[in-house]
């Protein structure tokens, strides 16, 4: 499966979000990653709408829309129409996660599920056939520059025998901690689109870093 590096906006400079979006248009990353959160689900807020729509005016890489917020299902077509091409759920916060998913393939956008590192992967085996992309949380939800959680390792390697039987194209995303010294590791496993906040815009040359994500072994 095609290796995809997804820089996450959390980390940018929002004084310059502009400057920092033009510069990951000229980068080898293919997805940018915009983390939604609400202060319920998680413990912090970011942005909405208004920000998602500008983000989107100014880039034609992939909008990849984590949504770290309850209700989620309330707010889908509003999400599509902001720009999102791939919209995740976290499934500790989505009670009808199968007409969700739905509703978002419906509109012709990726359909993703999220599980916190507590949770375990066996509970998608239902939900399996009708997911587009699992996103892997190596940490837990809701700050940038935090730890990788070891764990995750098997988490991923697990995830990928079930998606192997049940629905060989579902992607598989992990989120939280990662760097190109992680990075092999992940792809190894089976991982094949890799999130990086911190990693990316920390680095005196993000550009670089995003590269070397990329290619790691
Ligand atoms: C955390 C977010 C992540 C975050 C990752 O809840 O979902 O996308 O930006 O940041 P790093 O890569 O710094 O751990
Ligand atoms: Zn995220």
């Amino acid at each position: 499966m095609v290796r995809i590096i997804a820089p996450s906006l959390l980390s940018a400079d929002f004084l310059n979000l502009e400057s920092e979006i033009d510069m990951l248009n000229t980068s080898n990353a293919q997805w940018i990653h915009c983390d939604i959160m609400d202060g319920h689900f998680v413990p912090n807020l970011t942005f909405g709408f208004p920000i998602l729509k500008q983000i989107r005016a100014k880039t034609n890489k992939t909008m990849d829309v984590h949504l770290m917020i309850t209700n989620a299902e309330q707010y889908i077509d509003e999400y599509i129409q902001a720009g999102a091409d791939v919209l995740t759920l976290h499934w500790e916060a989505t009670t009808h996660l199968h007409r969700a998913l739905g509703s978002i393939r419906d509109k012709g956008k990726k359909a993703g599920v999220s599980l916190n590192p507590h949770t375990p992967v066996h509970i998608l085996e239902d939900i399996l056939p009708y997911t587009d992309l699992v996103l892997v949380m190596s940490v837990n939800p809701g700050f940038g520059g935090q730890s990788f959680i070891p764990s995750t390792y098997e988490k991923i390697k697990k995830l990928r025998k079930m998606c192997n039987e049940i629905n060989p194209s579902c992607m598989i995303q992990v989120d939280g901690g990662v760097n190109k010294n992680n990075a092999g590791t992940l792809f190894a496993s089976g991982a094949n689109v890799l999130v990086a906040g911190n990693a990316v815009f920390s680095s005196a040359n993000p550009i670089k870093e995003i590269e070397q994500i990329l290619i790691a072994q």
